[in-house]
């Protein structure tokens, strides 16, 4: 199973710091915020991992992580010219890198301890489908996410993108699992209202066809969606650094 990670995109919410540094790059507490979903794919077992970034950044990741020997890793690069094409656009680029392989993806910005593991071990396995994960969220705002309605048994039942009357509170986080099959569901999508190729519309291909699972997870952050935010990882990650639990 190959990995890719997604540090692309214009970071306007995080604007000035994003001006010239790119967001994935910013401090959280004591490394470079990517570290930590390179440090969840290695915890995970995987051992190739692309990085997908802007033109205008690219070099700044070369310089950083170069080969990914310094983290036991090899890295690849690809680069997403248009900065606005969204996730899932991000991801159809890699389709030569995949070579027909099943992919974990995990959004640059997106910070938790759950390992992952077991679930790659399981999702090779399996026949087909994609797996995305949940958090329930007591506080913030759950509009600026994707929502997962699930049943008891966990089945999901609907995902809508950044929803005005949100179903649930439970978040679609930036840790996906796709088989084989992503790349020519991706070449199905269109645009969304915002311009970009949605994960939530390429999640709801897979539920469509009854092959999307779900899990929830007890904690994450998404740094990326506000200065707020972004202030609470590094106070989590501070935490749950000095209390072994990173
Ligand atoms: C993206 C996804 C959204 C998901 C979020 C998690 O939002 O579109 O479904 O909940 O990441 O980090 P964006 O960061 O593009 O606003």
């Amino acid at each position: 199973m190959k990995g890719i990670i997604l540090a692309g995109g214009l970071a306007t919410r995080l604007r000035p710091l994003t001006y010239v540094t790119n967001k994935h790059l910013l401090p959280i507490y004591d490394k470079p915020m990517i570290y930590y979903p390179i440090q969840a794919m290695k915890k995970a077992g995987i051992t190739d991992v692309l990085i997908s970034t802007s033109p205008d950044h690219a070099g700044d990741f070369a310089e950083l992580l170069k080969d990914g020997s310094e983290f036991g890793l090899k890295f690849y690069y690809s680069i997403q010219s248009n900065p606005k094409g969204g996730i899932a656009n991000a991801i159809g680029l890699a389709e030569n890198y995949a070579r027909g392989e099943k992919i974990l993806v995990i959004l640059g910005d997106n910070i938790f301890g759950f390992n992952l593991k077991d679930d790659v071990e399981e999702f090779k396995k399996k026949k087909g489908g994609a797996l995305i994960y949940g958090v329930r969220i007591t506080e913030g705002d759950l509009r600026q996410y994707g929502i997962i309605e699930i049943d008891e048994k966990n089945n999901v039942i609907s995902i809508e993108e950044k929803p005005e009357t949100p179903k649930s509170n439970i978040v679609q986080i930036g840790i996906y699992m796709y088989d084989e099959r992503v790349f020519d569901f991706i070449k199905k999508l269109k645009p969304s209202k915002r311009g970009e190729l949605e994960i939530t519309d390429l999640n709801n291909l897979y539920l469509k066809e009854g092959q999307l699972s779900c899990k929830i997870i007890d904690w994450w952050i998404d740094a990326g969606t506000s200065h707020d935010e972004l202030l609470r990882a590094n106070n989590l990650v501070y935490e749950k650094i000095k209390n072994y639990q990173l």
